[in-house]
């Protein structure tokens, strides 16, 4: 009889596990029966097509229909987190690739509390935070505009002008849809919670003043400055830091009247995560070997670089396998020379090159 719950649970929470995967906007169609739909295909949606996108939790389709702007601009951070998560990946065991005939963009990979999960939660949250502000100084969006707060500050050798990116209307809408399908009550919650605002941070964190001279002419007798976000590559080299560093952490709940649960280190020596560092609860699945029900590829046929000792070696890449040496073609500019006026003039030059395939 026990088993027979347990087994229910897990059911329940498989089903529940797939709501809420936002950046399935990236490619809005899905489930997909047929398969002619993949990430490029990229259909631009509309306000009145919310309702229908069945992996969206209530409140996220409520934020959806605000305005056909508005699910242009989530679809737009979706699938700018998943061109970064792999560009930051593209090295790796896990590329960050995508399926097509899944519930999920990433297949079931993000069924596990891992690191990865904890990366693409952060990045997803912060890439969300950066389009709406984005969006925002654009005037793409009539919900905000620039960030009028920050001229209420007075500095002295410079003054507050031009339009200011409003980052804290970008992590408000994240806060509000992104973290709208998390429990904190469970503890994959509590974890993606702990991630999304991480990755939030991460770009509120970097955000630049920039300033322009005026006056007469090289005086800069006015200086003028605004708040400019960081570009999102930027946001995405400091996560994938953080993923480096995750920490494995376990739920402890303390009983003091209400029932108060926490992140906690798995191992008591190492140090508390703070709000910037991302958490893990689980361990990795294998992303050696192709599973096609979690919808990894496994690395045979990657390229993998035979002297580095990085992931992207053919060591750790090949999983221990082995490696074949093809003699590719390679075709370069050069011999460059610049032609009075104005052209640089370049020769094809042409070289056979190593190139490492994994067994
Ligand atoms: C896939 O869809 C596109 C339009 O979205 C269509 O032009 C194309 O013929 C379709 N391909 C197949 C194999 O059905
Ligand atoms: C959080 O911890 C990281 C190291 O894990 C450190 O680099 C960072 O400065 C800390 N941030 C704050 C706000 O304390
Ligand atoms: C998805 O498609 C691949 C082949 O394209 C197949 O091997 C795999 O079983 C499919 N996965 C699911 C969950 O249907
Ligand atoms: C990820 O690796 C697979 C091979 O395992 C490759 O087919 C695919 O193009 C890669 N995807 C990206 C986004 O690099
Ligand atoms: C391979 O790795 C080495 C050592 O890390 C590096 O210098 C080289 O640029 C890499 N080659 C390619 C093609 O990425």
């Amino acid at each position: 009889m026990k088993l027979f719950w347990k087994v229910l649970c897990a059911l329940l929470l498989l089903v529940e596990a797939v709501m809420g995967n936002w950046w399935n906007l990236a490619a809005p169609n899905r489930p997909v029966q047929s398969s002619n739909t993949s990430v490029e295909t990229f259909t631009t949606l509309h306000k009145e097509s919310c309702h229908r996108l069945e992996y969206l939790v209530e409140r996220q389709k409520q934020l959806c229909m605000l305005s056909d702007k508005m699910v242009q601009v989530i679809q737009t951070g979706a699938q700018q987190a998943i061109d970064e998560c792999q560009h930051q990946f593209r090295n790796s065991r896990w590329n960050c690739s995508t399926v097509d005939n899944s519930t999920d963009i990433f297949g079931g990979v993000l069924k596990f509390k891992s690191r990865e999960s904890a990366f693409v939660h952060a990045l997803s949250a912060a890439a969300l935070a950066h389009t709406v502000a984005r969006a925002c100084s654009r005037g793409e969006l009539n919900e905000c505009s620039c960030d009028a707060r920050v001229r209420k500050r007075t500095p002295r050798h410079w003054q507050w002008g031009g339009c200011s990116e409003d980052i804290r209307y970008g992590e408000k809408f994240s806060r509000d849809f992104v973290d709208a399908k998390e429990d904190k009550d469970n503890d994959e919650g509590l974890m993606n919670l702990h991630n999304n605002e991480a990755g939030r941070r991460a770009v509120r964190g970097r955000m630049q003043r920039v300033c322009k001279c005026h006056g007469m002419s090289g005086s800069c007798s006015v200086r003028v400055c605004w708040r400019r976000l960081p570009q999102l590559r930027l946001v995405g080299d400091v996560l994938s830091t953080r993923y480096e560093g995750a920490s494995h952490v376990k739920v402890v709940e303390r009983k003091r009247g209400k029932n108060i649960r926490k992140l906690r280190p798995l191992h008591p020596d190492i140090k508390k995560p703070n709000k910037t560092d991302l958490v893990y609860l689980e361990d990795s699945p294998d992303y050696c070997e192709p599973n096609d029900e979690l919808g990894i590829l496994g690395t045979r046929g990657r390229t993998c670089n035979r002297t580095s000792a990085g992931l992207d070696g053919c060591r750790l890449l090949c999983c221990g396998r082995g490696y074949q040496t093809r003699v590719r073609d390679h075709e370069e500019k050069c011999r460059c020379r610049f032609v009075w006026c104005c052209r640089v003039h370049c020769e094809i030059c042409r070289s056979k090159r190593d190139h490492h395939v994994c067994n």
